[in-house]
C-alpha cells in the first residue's frame, strides 16, 4: 500500500478507492457490470438525474471481523429497496441478483481499504441509480447508469456510544403526504437540508419531523427511522412517508427475541412525555440515542437522558446488533453474507 490510513483518523467522508462497479440500461435491458477505476462518471447534460431527479442511492457497510473475515449485512434489502424506489420514480429496476455481485465485486475489489476489526470503523458502500437519458419533457429516461463505490468510514460515535439532542420544527416538512419519502431519492435529501442546517445550527444532530399531513404524529428523524421503548415495548412509527429502514427491521427483530412487545403504529406527539428511551436508527450510527427532544414550536423539552448514558435497552440492542454485524455474535437470520 503507498499510503498508510490511518484508520482511528477516518471521518464519516469520502476517500479515494481503487475501483467502483458500473452497469448500462440501454435497449431496455442491462448490460454486463464493467469495472472502473475512473473517480468520474461521463453524461449527457441534459440526463434527467440533474434535471428531473431521477435518482436513487443506497447505503450499506462492510465490516472486517476478529476472524480476518468480510462481512456485509443485508445486502438483498437494500437490493429491493433501490427497486422500490425505482419503481417509485418511474427509473429501471436493477435486478437484486446483479446488485449483490456488483456490491461483493466492489468490496473485494478494494479490500486493502477494509478497516481492521476493533477499529470501529468500517468500509461504506454506496449504490447508485441514475436516469442517464437526455430529455428536456417531464418524462421517464430510457437509459440508466447503476454504480457502486466503497469509502473506508471511521465510527460514527468518536467518543463513544451517546444520546444526543434532536428538535421538533414544524415549519418544516422533508416528505409530502403521498409523495416519494417511502423512496430513497436525492429530493428528499435536498428537501431535508435547509432544516437539518438550521437545526445543527442551534446545536442539535437532527430534525425529528412529523407527519406531513396532519402534525400530530412522529414520523423520522433526519436521515434515520425512530423508536421509543416504553414498558418493555419497542415502538416504531407506521407511515407513509418514511423511508422503510433496514436497521430498524433488524432491531424489531432483535428487540421481539430479547422479549419485548414490538408495535409498529402512529405515534402521536402527546406520547413522547410517557416514553423511557427514545433513539434513531439507521446504517450510519446503528443506534444513537436521544438525549432529549426539544419541540421548538411549543417551547416543551423532552428529557431521556441526564447523565448523558444511553438507556439500558437501547445498548443491549446495539451491541446485539452491531456483534452480528461484525462476526461477534450468532447470525441466526442470515442476514449477513461473507466476501471471500
Ligand atoms: C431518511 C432515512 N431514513 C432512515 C434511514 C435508515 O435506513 P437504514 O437502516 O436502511 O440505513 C436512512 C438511511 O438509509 C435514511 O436516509
Amino acid at each position: 500500500m503507498e499510503n498508510a490510513i490511518n484508520w482511528s483518523e477516518l471521518s464519516f467522508g469520502y476517500m479515494k478507492t481503487d475501483y467502483n462497479v458500473r452497469c448500462w440500461y440501454r435497449d431496455g435491458q442491462w448490460g454486463e457490470l464493467e469495472v472502473s477505476s475512473s473517480e468520474v462518471i461521463n453524461i449527457h447534460m441534459s440526463a434527467t438525474c440533474l434535471h428531473y431527479g431521477q435518482e436513487s442511492f443506497e447505503g450499506l457497510k462492510a465490516f472486517r471481523g476478529k476472524d480476518g473475515k468480510i462481512r456485509v449485512f443485508r445486502m438483498d434489502e437494500n437490493a429491493k429497496r433501490m427497486q422500490s424506489s425505482a419503481r417509485g420514480i418511474m427509473m429501471a429496476e436493477f435486478p437484486v441478483e446483479k446488485f449483490e455481485e456488483a456490491v461483493y465485486k466492489a468490496v473485494k475489489l478494494n479490500e486493502r481499504f477494509i478497516p481492521p476489526y476493533g477499529s470501529g470503523a468500517s468500509l461504506y458502500i454506496r449504490p447508485l441509480l441514475i436516469g442517464t437519458g437526455a430529455l428536456i419533457g417531464v418524462k421517464p429516461s430510457d437509459e440508466y447508469m447503476f454504480l457502486v463505490f466503497v469509502t473506508p468510514v471511521g465510527p460514527y460515535f468518536k467518543t463513544g456510544f451517546k444520546p444526543a439532542p434532536v428538535c421538533i420544527m414544524r415549519s418544516f416538512d422533508r416528505a409530502a403526504p403521498q409523495g416519494t419519502g417511502c423512496y430513497k431519492v436525492g429530493g428528499n435529501y435536498a428537501a431535508s437540508l435547509l432544516a437539518g442546517h438550521k437545526a445543527h445550527e442551534k446545536g442539535y444532530v437532527a430534525v425529528l419531523y412529523l407527519d406531513p399531513k396532519e402534525k400530530l404524529y412522529l414520523d423520522e428523524c433526519g436521515p434515520a427511522n425512530f423508536f421509543a421503548i416504553r414498558e418493555n415495548t419497542y415502538i416504531t412509527p407506521a407511515s407513509n412517508s418514511i423511508l422503510p429502514s433496514i436497521t430498524n427491521k433488524s432491531l424489531t427483530q432483535l428487540a421481539a427475541d430479547m422479549g419485548l412487545k414490538v408495535e409498529r403504529r402512529p405515534i402521536s406527539v402527546s406520547e413522547l412525555s410517557t416514553f423511557e428511551e427514545t433513539a434513531e436508527c439507521g446504517t450510519a450510527a446503528v443506534i444513537t440515542p436521544i438525549s432529549q427532544i426539544d419541540d421548538l414550536d411549543e417551547n416543551r423539552s423532552y428529557v431521556y437522558s441526564k447523565d448523558g448514558k444511553p438507556g439500558p435497552t437501547c445498548e443491549k440492542l446495539y451491541n446485539k446488533l452491531f456483534a452480528i454485524q461484525t462476526g461477534d455474535a450468532p447470525d441466526p437470520y442470515g442476514w449477513v453474507r461473507i466476501i471471500e
